[in-house]
């Protein structure tokens, strides 16, 4: 028995899952889904089972011809904290298993919103977030990327609501009588009241892309294959389609740039604020922020990360989580790409720069745990919500793009294409890529230390920081900010938030409280709608302990759950430095206490995780 995944019980002498059938009966006011679970494998199997879950109940284990009971059990006990439990079981010349089980209210995938914590503030909300393993919290699944399934589902919601998945919609109808069986024994919601949804996934695809989002939604056209979603009300109907009216646009340019679109439908969902992501690349539905919808169409550039997936990450995967880079790096180089053909060098240099920043950065949070600064990694026994980091993105784009000057962007567009082409609907290793690199681009080990790049730790010195005459006006104007320098008024005229979140991110890390002050006097960049400057504004003036502008931290932290801006201004608080530390910590503690209701469970345990190494 061999795992072949750090992050799942899946054992490798086992059978994979191919297809998954559905069956959910949402139950709002008890927070939980009621799931029948069929799992289905290529031939029949005779043999032990392993199946990944996290606070599931499981009631039973059937063989779905004669409903007669397969004995169970579930181990370890207490679960693993990071893995869960394994739901064991054995089958005997069968190919098929139906599992019924029910979610804990905490299931971490997902998060349940009451009618006053939506929009509209009528009806309650509930959206999943399975990447990167927890799916195993809504139904018992092989949850890894190693196994790719089909899958249909079936969801029983009520009726004022609707609901969206990855998968294509069959048709919204009444229940049936059979199910309606037991519906009525709940109080509340009786047969009357509920709907049936009905989806199909007809493409293979890893657990984690599995989602899901119901409530009272609603939604406007903005291309011939891109809807997009978001809760009933015009105003964030309205603006969402304009933020994404470019969509087709950038689909094109991907199968230009990448081969075709695969997935027929590209929508969107914005999601509420407490959305835990940028974006999430759910195959035919995306999963995005509302931060995104800035008015400034700057929300292309999480469209072009997500879309991007739908060739690299959703097409070709990583077999598991120690070779995240796989997604993450060729998706960051493929959005970049995307960019620089929508919205030109100059975009596309500024998001390098951001990027390359950030990957400095985190080489300072991983200083005492190197495994984490390198593109293959070994995260057994590991977490990967809470070493999630820039270094696959940044360090992994950084690999390709060396690549690229390397052999010409001719050359490395045609590699692309193939290895897009040649890996589709597959889970890879970092061993599969560099073996079809260098079976592709002969003699490309004399010129790049492969074994560097893939397993060594830091920055390679071959690395390279974005070449582009704004970028380097930002970042030496970022300089001139220690001197007491602020930029003129007519220097940043023409910025917007990238520009400014360039310079921010480019600043000393530690600054005096006047210039801080000074700076937001001039361009008031705390009150900025663009949470990506707001933030990075309000990390500066944590830094230095500016409290004059601790409540629009408060508030920002309990307004967002996308832990790219929970993360930085938790830490920034919790952190040592100055004087006053105590006050901060008590500040952080009592913000996150009032605010973490409102949090997706993936960012309380991240935000948790960060109190809990500084505040003692
Ligand atoms: N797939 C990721 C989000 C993710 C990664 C969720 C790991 C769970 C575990 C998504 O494609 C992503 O990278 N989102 C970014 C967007 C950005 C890079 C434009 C984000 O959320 O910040
Ligand atoms: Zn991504």
């Amino acid at each position: 028995m061999a795992p072949i995944d750090p992050h799942s019980f899946t054992d490798s002498a086992h059978p994979l899952t191919t297809h998954v059938s559905l069956t959910l009966y949402f139950d709002f006011p008890s927070s939980t889904i009621s799931a029948a679970t069929l799992l289905s494998l290529a031939a029949p199997y005779s043999g032990p089972l392993t199946i990944d879950t996290r606070s599931l109940s499981v009631s039973a284990v059937l063989d779905p011809l004669s409903l007669s009971r397969i004995p169970f059990s579930l181990s370890p006990s207490p679960p693993d904290s990071v893995l869960g439990q394994s739901l064991n079981f054995s089958l005997s010349n069968q190919s098929q298993v139906l599992i019924l089980s029910e979610t804990a209210p905490s299931s971490s995938a997902l998060q349940w919103l009451s009618p006053p914590q939506t929009f509209n503030k009528s009806h309650p909300f509930v959206y999943t977030q399975c990447q990167s393993i927890h799916a195993r919290s809504i139904f018992p699944c092989q949850d890894t990327p190693a196994a790719r399934i089909k899958y249909s589902a079936k969801l029983n919601i009520p009726r004022q609501l609707s609901a969206v998945m990855s998968a294509k919609h069959v048709e919204r109808r009444p229940p049936s009588p059979a199910e309606a069986v037991g519906v009525c024994e709940d109080a509340i919601w009786c047969a009357d009241d509920r709907v049936v949804e009905e989806f199909v996934m007809e493409q293979p695809i890893p657990p984690y892309l599995f989602a899901f989002a119901v409530g009272e939604l609603g939604f406007r056209e903005v291309g011939p294959r891109t809807r997009v979603y978001s809760e009933a009300a015009s105003e964030l109907l309205d603006a969402s389609a304009k933020e994404f009216s470019h969509t087709e646009e950038m689909i094109r340019v991907g199968e230009r740039l990448f081969g075709p679109y695969d997935w027929e439908r590209f929508d969107l969902l914005v999601l509420p604020p407490s959305f835990p992501y940028g974006g999430m690349e759910n195959p035919r539905m995306v999963f995005l922020t509302p931060t995104v919808i800035k008015g400034d169409a700057s929300g292309a550039q999480v469209v072009a990360h997500e879309l991007a997936h739908s060739w690299t990450g959703n097409l070709i995967t990583n077999k598991n989580n120690n070779h995240f880079w796989l997604n993450e790096g060729f998706t960051t180089y493929a959005e970049r790409r995307i960019v620089e053909v929508v919205q030109g060098d100059d975009k596309a240099a500024l998001n390098i720069g951001i990027g390359w920043r950030g990957l400095i950065e985190e080489m300072e949070r991983f200083k005492d745990n190197l495994e984490f600064t390198k593109l293959k990694t070994n995260q057994a026994g590991v977490d990967p919500d809470t070493i999630y980091s820039q270094v696959p993105y940044e360090k992994g784009f950084q690999f390709l793009w060396r690549i690229e000057r390397q052999v010409g962007r001719p050359a490395f567009d045609e590699f692309l294409k193939k290895y897009i082409a040649t890996f589709k609907f597959q889970s890879i290793d970092t061993d599969m890529f560099l073996d079809f690199l260098k079976a592709n681009i002969s003699g490309i080990e004399d010129v790049i230390d492969l074994k560097m790049w893939t397993e060594g730790t830091g920055i390679p010195p071959d690395a390279m920081e974005p070449v582009s005459e704004i970028y380097s006006k930002i970042v030496s104007l970022a300089n001139e900010f220690q001197l007491g320098r602020l930029p003129m008024e007519d220097e940043v005229a023409d910025w917007q938030g990238q520009e400014w979140e360039l310079y921010l991110d480019n600043l000393p890390k530690s600054v005096e409280a006047s210039q801080v002050r000074a700076l937001d006097a001039s361009y008031r960049l705390s009150e900025s709608r663009n949470h990506d400057v707001r933030v990075g504004f309000l990390k500066l003036a944590i830094s230095a302990r500016c409290r004059e502008y601790y409540g629009k931290v408060e508030k920002t932290l309990k307004e967002v759950g996308r832990m790219l801006y929970l993360r930085p201004l938790y830490t920034a608080l919790v952190q040592c430095g100055g004087k006053g530390d105590e006050e901060d910590k008590v500040f952080a503690t009592r913000v996150f206490s009032e605010a973490c209701d409102s949090y997706h469970p993936i960012a309380k345990g991240v935000v948790e995780a960060i109190l809990a190494k500084f505040v003692v």
